[in-house]
């Protein structure tokens, strides 16, 4: 079994994930941890070349199953060349989205079938799953109105429209519902420093 330990970080377009997983990973190397920050889709080469595909474009050029295909393959790449190989080495393994944006935008988004989700899951990585998941959450508008701020092509999911992602946010909190002991949602729209306390606290249990 893993020595390490796995860290997720979930939410919509602009929720925080980025930024708090930064925060996180820079105080648990200040505490002495050896960390891997990470993120999907990507995380190693091939994934990122995955990413690539999922990311930019127009929002209709793939449908919810090949989506669904495209981030399993890519994740079980991030899991198999870098996840894995870091938790084995001790380290804490801090993931920006794992498989529950997955089940988020593919299954209550998309409306893909959420038990096949969960069936691909258990056939491409099996039994593994996150120590912890840290799900921030944000009114869509104010989401998106934060992630348009950023410059770049990354902006396909961004581009789907507020419904997509008031199902999106749905999804979240019914996942964390169904998993409570995993799952901490935390309300976004506290300040960034106020939410990066109540994550350090929340890791700290696990650590
Ligand atoms: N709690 C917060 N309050 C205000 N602005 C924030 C907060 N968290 C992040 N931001 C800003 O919102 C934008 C999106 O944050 P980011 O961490 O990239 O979100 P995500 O990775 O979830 O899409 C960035 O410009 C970031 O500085
Ligand atoms: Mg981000």
């Amino acid at each position: 079994m893993a020595k390490g330990i796995f860290i997720t970080l979930e939410g919509g377009e602009g929720a925080g994930k980025s930024s708090q997983a930064r925060m996180l990973g820079t105080a648990l190397e200040d505490k002495g941890r050896n960390v891997l920050l990470t993120r999907e889709p990507g995380g190693t080469t091939g994934a990122e070349a995955i990413r690539k595909l999922l990311v930019e474009g127009p929002g209709g050029k793939w449908d919810g199953i090949t989506e669904a295909l495209l981030h399993t393959a890519a994740r079980r790449d991030h899991l198999v060349n870098a996840v894995w190989p870091a938790l084995e080495a001790g380290k804490v393994v801090i993931s920006d989205r794992f498989v529950d944006s997955m089940t988020a935008y593919q299954g209550y988004a998309y409306g893909v079938d959420r038990t096949a989700l969960a069936t691909l899951y258990k056939s491409a990585i099996g039994d593994f799953k996150p120590a912890l998941t840290l799900i921030l959450d944000l009114p869509v508008e104010a989401g998106l109105a934060r992630a348009a701020q950023r410059v770049g092509k990354e902006t396909r999911y961004e581009s789907m429209g507020t419904e997509f992602h008031e199902r999106v946010r749905n999804g979240f909190k019914e996942i964390a519902k169904a998993e409570p002991d995993r799952c901490k949602v935390i309300d976004g729209t506290q300040s960034i420093e106020a939410i990066h306390k109540i994550i350090l606290a929340e890791v700290e249990k696990v650590l």
